[in-house]
């Protein structure tokens, strides 16, 4: 590993130019006047995966934005690792808020500034400058590699599914590496097994075919804000349980190990409210921050609108209102059958004198693996020699629907090591990247091929 290792610090300063490149180029999925960048950012990608020495690079256009892939099949008799991330990016509004340009890179103390650095650029090109170190130092990988980068993660990964399933045999492996999840503190470095689901809807509510004086009217039609305000206040008690008949069947509850482990981390609440700012922490009853976190449910009211809510007074009643709300779900929560006991709940609670309609949008499945998995171990090994110490298992409150996936339609463990910050502002403005994490985690990474080789 010697060679390898002082390859990627000899290399530090052009694999920072080229991450600022990757940060220029403004990937925003969900935004129709960005398609040409996105395409753009998937050039760049591709181009990224032959300089490191890919032999077939090539872009599958889906419906939406093209899926990227590459491979280095140069080592039969090896594991095959599958690499997924993402090379799209979230929205950057509000854009004033910024402190330097959301596309205009600037590193301030150590860290560097841009959309996507942590979420997910600045972690997809570690993992290909491990890989180049391994294949510019040695002329060869310890293990055969597979990349698969997609471009619509941020937008709910929605032809990624199919693609899979129509390629199983280009995308057979051993394991699949994710880099797209944060470290559980700043030096401590940490293996994620486990990410909550996902289910995304919107509410409509209409009342009068037309927004109506309140004088005139006031009293004597329902006013669709008050039939959401009721809707809401149905779905959770005083104490942050959900309402919903049958929500929390499926729930696993963790074992007494794992409440155990959980308990040692080093995490500090007081810390956690001061970070936030937040008056209070507010959640679940019985259930500690971190519990709350990684092992509970939730459901949440993402945003809401209805009626006047420009300058001044106007009297009227609107004509209709509007929510997206949306639950993260936990092992063994089933998608589908939580949307649907949603459905059956949402007629029953929204009042007869409105008129409801639901829209179903993206989601994803929980997942959780057992962390003495030979692949897990070899994670934690190769993390322990980058960061000079052991790393922490850990699950998160957030999804990687594909991870899911990769287990149904390939039989595929994932490793999942991330090493973003929780405080890195993903989905934010002034998102940010640690550059000590970036660089190390080259090194990690390229320590994960050695680690995973059948020696
Ligand atoms: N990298 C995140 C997933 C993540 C966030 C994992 C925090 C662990 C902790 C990913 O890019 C993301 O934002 N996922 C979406 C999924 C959705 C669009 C289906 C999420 O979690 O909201
Ligand atoms: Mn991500
Ligand atoms: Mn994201």
């Amino acid at each position: 590993m010697d060679r390898v290792l002082s390859y990627i610090d000899q290399n530090q300063d052009r694999f920072l130019q080229e991450l600022k490149d990757f940060l220029r180029i403004p990937s925003i999925s969900n935004n129709a006047e960005n398609k040409k960048d996105v395409l753009r950012c998937a050039h760049f990608v591709a181009d990224q995966l032959r300089q490191i020495g890919m032999q077939q690079t090539q872009l599958f256009p889906t419906s939406g934005h093209p899926i990227v892939y590459g491979e280095w099949l140069g080592n039969p008799g090896q594991p095959t690792v599958l690499c997924y991330g993402h090379y799209d990016v979230q929205p950057v509004d509000p854009v004033d808020l910024w402190v330097s340009g959301p596309f205009d890179p600037t590193i301030r103390n150590g860290e560097i500034y841009a959309r996507g650095s942590v979420d997910d650029k600045g972690q997809v090109l570690m993992n290909f400058k491990g890989v180049e170190a391994h294949l510019k130092a040695e002329g060869k990988l310890p293990v055969n590699i597979k990349f698969l980068i997609e471009g619509e993660e941020e937008v709910g990964s929605v032809n990624l599914d199919n693609f899979i399933a129509d390629h199983k045999e280009l995308l057979s492996a051993d394991v699949v590496l994710i880099s797209d999840t944060p470290m559980f503190d700043r030096g401590v470095p940490s293996i994620c097994y486990g990410l909550r689901g996902l289910v995304y809807c919107q509410i409509d509510l209409k009342g009068s075919s037309s927004d109506l004086h309140s004088g005139s009217f006031g009293g004597t039609v329902i006013n669709p804000n008050f039939a959401l305000a009721q809707i809401i206040l149905a779905l959770k008690n005083n104490e942050g349980r959900i309402q919903i008949p049958g929500f929390y069947d499926d729930v696993q509850e963790m074992t007494p190990d794992e409440k155990q482990e959980l308990s040692r981390l080093p995490f500090n609440e007081a810390k956690y409210q001061k970070d936030l700012a937040a008056p209070a922490l507010f959640g679940e009853k019985d259930y500690s921050t971190l519990e709350r976190i990684w092992v509970r449910p939730t459901l949440e009211v993402n945003g809401l609108c209805g009626g006047f809510t420009g300058e001044g007074a106007k009297t009227v009643i609107p004509a209709k209102a509007m929510a997206k709300i949306s639950m993260r779900l936990v092992p063994n929560q089933d998608p589908d059958k939580i949307a649907d006991l949603f459905e059956r709940y949402l007629k029953q609670i929204t009042p007869a004198a409105v008129e409801l309609s639901l829209t179903r949008m993206h989601g994803g499945k929980p997942w959780v693996a057992p962390i003495n998995h030979p692949a897990i171990q070899a994670a934690s090994r190769a993390f322990e020699k980058a960061f000079g110490k052991r790393p922490v298992f850990v699950r998160e409150g957030g999804s990687i629907p594909v991870v899911a996936t990769f287990a149904e339609l390939l039989g595929l463990p994932s490793v999942l090591m991330g090493i973003g910050l929780p405080d890195e502002n993903a989905h934010a403005p002034n998102e940010k990247l640690d550059l000590y994490n970036f660089q190390t985690g080259i090194s990690g990474s390229a320590h994960f091929f050695n680690e995973m080789s059948r020696g």
